[in-house]
């Protein structure tokens, strides 16, 4: 699964205080896991926004940064009460536990020493494993909720050798602001990360600070960090086609799935060939394709496709100087099929 962003509508460890506007921002966006925090705002205010996020289509999310056993309590009770799908955060584990018990609340608490508010993660490496591994084998605790830029220990190590140490989703929080830190979280195998007050403040890396653009940004980092060669933006295929000129020689536009779309130039004939297991569709997007089968032909003027099946030998020719075709097969088609060699390869 690629890595997951969590949008915490949140700067300085406290909701900020026009959430509301904020979290139409990121559902508008597009952002469909988001995030509060227990300091800063009124319970009926969290429990409005809580609902407006999941009326949203979104994940809500809920993150203790209170330390103290009361208020940690407190906050575990408004979670429950306010319906959230996420507590995250905290440290008073077996408490909170007790609490969440019978509900469908997902529990990701703090690993290790978690002092001062903005909250800090203390101690070696090791000593964050170890209070990780005793976490997740917990009943009840789903994954965890690790402040990898909040501690003194080198990030990479650290979020590896928690990452590696347990079975369950590690959430990196707090103080990622660029993608090279969002490309770290998912080399070293985390599930999540969250952001709040970079975006909000316009501080991620990106040339637009305003947070529908500092948004996508973040989602553009995220899709490529996935390899979602697709990105999060319109792609027009004129532009594409102007991008390249030579024929036969297809560029990848996209990928969905095992599936690649790719834009192709052609001219005059291609050779008779077949694809084993392939289906492969043809999309003319400017000019005539003719596609000879060994019992008929085809045109496909613009605006139409054809799909042609595994197994069936064909061989496109251009009947236009200029014919730009898309095309969608699965990503392990060869273009000449059963055919090896060729000039054209
Ligand atoms: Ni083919």
């Amino acid at each position: 699964m690629g890595l997951r962003f969590i949008f915490m509508l949140t700067a300085n460890d406290k909701t900020v205080e026009d959430a509301e506007i904020h979290l139409g921002t990121a559902l508008a966006a597009g952002i469909n896991h988001i995030g509060f925090k227990d300091i800063g705002l009124s319970f009926e205010r969290l429990k409005n926004l809580n609902s407006a996020i999941k009326s949203g289509g979104a994940t809500s999310y809920l993150e203790v940064v209170s330390l103290d056993k009361k208020s940690e309590i407190i906050s575990a009770k408004a979670a429950i009460e306010l319906g959230v799908d996420i507590l995250m955060g905290g440290t008073n584990i077996n408490e909170v536990l007790k609490l969440l018990k019978g509900t469908n609340i997902k529990y990701f608490p703090f690993p290790g020493k978690i002092v001062g508010y903005p909250s800090s993660l203390l101690g070696t490496v090791n000593e964050i494993v170890k209070s990780a591994k005793t976490l997740s084998l917990k009943k009840g605790v789903h994954g965890l909720d690790l402040l990898a830029y909040r501690s003194t220990c080198d990030v990479k190590t650290l979020i590896n050798a928690v990452c590696e140490c347990t079975e369950k989703p590690v959430i990196i929080a707090g103080s990622i602001d660029n993608r090279h830190r969002i490309s770290n979280v998912k080399n070293s195998g985390a599930a999540s990360f969250t952001i709040g007050s970079a975006a909000l403040n316009g501080k991620y890396f990106s040339t637009e600070k305003n947070l529908d653009l500092q948004l996508k940004a973040i989602m553009k980092d995220v899709a490529e960090v996935n390899n979602h060669i697709s990105k999060l933006y319109p792609k027009n295929l004129n532009h594409s086609f102007s991008e390249f000129e030579d024929i036969w020689n297809p560029r990848i536009a996209g990928r969905i799935n095992d599936m690649q779309i790719k834009l192709v130039k052609v001219e005059g004939s291609f050779i008779w060939h077949y694809h084993k297991t392939e289906d492969e569709l043809f999309f003319v997007h400017k000019g005539k394709l003719m596609m000879k089968f060994r019992d008929r032909d085809e045109i496909i003027k613009e605006g139409e496709f054809i799909i042609v099946p595994h197994g069936v030998e064909h061989c496109p020719v251009a009947i236009t100087n200029v014919c730009e075709i898309v095309l969608l097969e699965p990503k392990t088609t060869i273009k000449t099929g059963n055919i090896k060699n060729t000039h054209k390869v």
